[in-house]
């Protein structure tokens, strides 16, 4: 296996999140309230560490208001991977919590050399719509695009102020932690994401009020720059950015999912047939080389794709439990373990992208409302 690297710009080899959570200095889950352990994500450990998470937990224990906040990279097709974060969204916006999610079009312009309409057009027919198909609602939720905060003058002047600010905060050596190779125009992307974080708690928005952003943990790097930048900056007194930090779906080859890579993951516009051939053919099986041995020694549930798969998409816990036993037992096959994959997976995108055709005529109900 490769060397392991886990930096925003590229992951690779094995990861062991053990050890991820000393490198980056991030917390272990703290004990949680009921509501969120009714959440799949939290209850099985999904979402597994995390920086000043406690703030917003007093905050719903108390009903104080709080922000979840995330960006989306508007490019590749929106996969398994990404559902991940959208279903925090809509456990959030389900718990209380106003929810705000970045467009990231002068990101992806700067960064990856997608046009801004181009942007504008992936965001919509890849991820919003996704988004109300999964769940999302209008109210208390505000998605907007990084080449356009606001309608009202205000607001926009102070998100993009607060960029602005931000820059004699920061040194080149952080700016390289958050890309690697360092361009203007990346500099000024992770500023302007850093306001994204931040720029909820300014008066033109909602005032101090604590804000979760979580994310993948290769991922970190941002989260500790827009951190260390809102203690320094002396305008302004920000409550302390809280993260959590979620693990990786596998791709099916079983390195981290990539919307560059289509035949390792499975988007969710995929087609019944689709998803069988890819799950077939290419997903890591942690199963025995031939019937007669896996009877005998059973598979390996840890390192199997399509059972790792079914932690994430299958709710029920029992079920979930006699699989996983079945599977290593030896008494459930490979192909009959990939088969409940596919058939989970294909029941749900049925009526998944029913949904999403729905949802494509309701995206102006939640972008561009303020
Ligand atoms: N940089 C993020 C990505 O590559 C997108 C992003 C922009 C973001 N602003 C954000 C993520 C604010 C979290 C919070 O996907």
């Amino acid at each position: 296996m490769a060397k392991t690297v886990v930096t925003p710009w590229e992951v690779k080899g094995e990861i062991d999140y053990e050890k991820l959570m000393k490198e980056f200095g991030v917390s272990p889950m703290p004990e949680l309230p009921e509501e969120f352990r009714e959440n799949l994500l939290f209850r099985r450990g999904k979402i597994f560490a995390q920086r000043d998470f406690e703030r917003i937990i007093e905050a719903y224990k108390k009903k104080k208001p709080f922000v979840m906040m995330t960006g989306l990279m508007p490019s590749g097709s929106f996969h398994i991977g990404h559902m991940i974060l959208a279903r925090q969204m809509i456990f959030y916006q389900s718990i209380g919590a106003k929810v705000y999610i970045a467009v990231a079009d002068l990101e992806a312009y700067n960064a990856r050399g997608t046009s801004i309409e181009e942007g504008r057009k992936i965001a919509i027919d890849q991820y919003i719509s996704n988004y109300i198909a999964l769940g999302l609602r209008p109210e208390n939720c505000e998605i907007y695009f990084q080449s356009a905060r606001s309608k009202n003058a205000k607001k926009s002047n102070a998100y993009y102020s607060l960029q602005n600010l931000l820059s004699r905060h920061a040194t080149f050596n952080e700016f390289r932690a958050v890309y690697g190779e360092i361009t203007p125009g990346k500099m000024i992307s992770s500023l302007l994401q850093a306001s994204d974080m931040l720029h909820a708690q300014l008066p033109e928005f909602e005032g101090k009020v604590p804000v979760v952003v979580p994310v993948g943990i290769d991922q970190d790097p941002h989260i500790r720059l827009a951190r260390d930048m809102s203690g320094r900056i002396k305008e302004y007194s920000f409550l302390q950015l809280s993260s959590t930090y979620h693990q990786f779906v596998p791709g099916l080859d079983g390195g981290k999912m990539s919307s560059s890579d289509p035949l390792f993951h499975v988007t969710l516009l995929d087609d019944p047939k689709t998803v069988k051939n890819k799950i077939n053919k290419y997903a890591f099986s942690g199963g025995q080389p031939t019937i007669e041995e896996h009877r005998k020694h059973g598979g390996n549930p840890d390192i199997d794709v399509p059972y790792q798969w079914l932690t994430f998409l299958e709710e029920d816990d029992k079920k979930l439990k006699q699989i996983h036993d079945g599977y290593k037992s030896g008494k459930m096959l490979t192909g009959e373990l990939k088969a409940i994959l596919i058939d989970k997976l294909n029941v749900f995108l049925e009526e998944h992208q029913k949904k999403r055709e729905a949802a494509k005529k309701r995206v102006d109900e939640f972008i561009l409302k303020a």
